[in-house]
């Protein structure tokens, strides 16, 4: 699919120069030329950017509504008296079931 239609620079593109080392959009931009023009696609490629990758940990938590929706992630506990690492969300749903 092409992302930046002034460049015609595809996704598969992108997705090559990201695993190459480009970790941002400038330097797509630099490595494609994609976002380079108008401008439009800067937020495609940045989402792109934000794919998980395999091999590559996640550095940023899934929300509660996104972890519920995967319904085997993790949760982190945002009650005050909570202690402040992510908790199992199998766990999480089991204590609120009890009476
Ligand atoms: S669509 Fe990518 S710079 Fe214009």
């Amino acid at each position: 699919m092409i992302v930046c239609i002034c460049r015609a620079v595809s996704d598969r593109a992108i997705r090559s120069a990201r695993d190459a080392g480009a970790g941002s959009v400038e330097a797509i931009g630099a490595a494609t030329g994609a976002g380079t023009c108008c401008g439009c696609c800067r937020g495609t490629i940045a989402r792109i950017l934000a794919e998980p990758r395999a091999g590559v940990p996640c550095v940023v938590a899934p929300s509660r509504d996104e972890a519920e929706h995967l319904g085997a992630g993790l949760e982190v506990d945002a009650r005050a008296d909570a202690p402040s690492e992510a908790v199992p969300l199998r766990a999480a749903a089991d204590q609120l079931k009890t009476p």
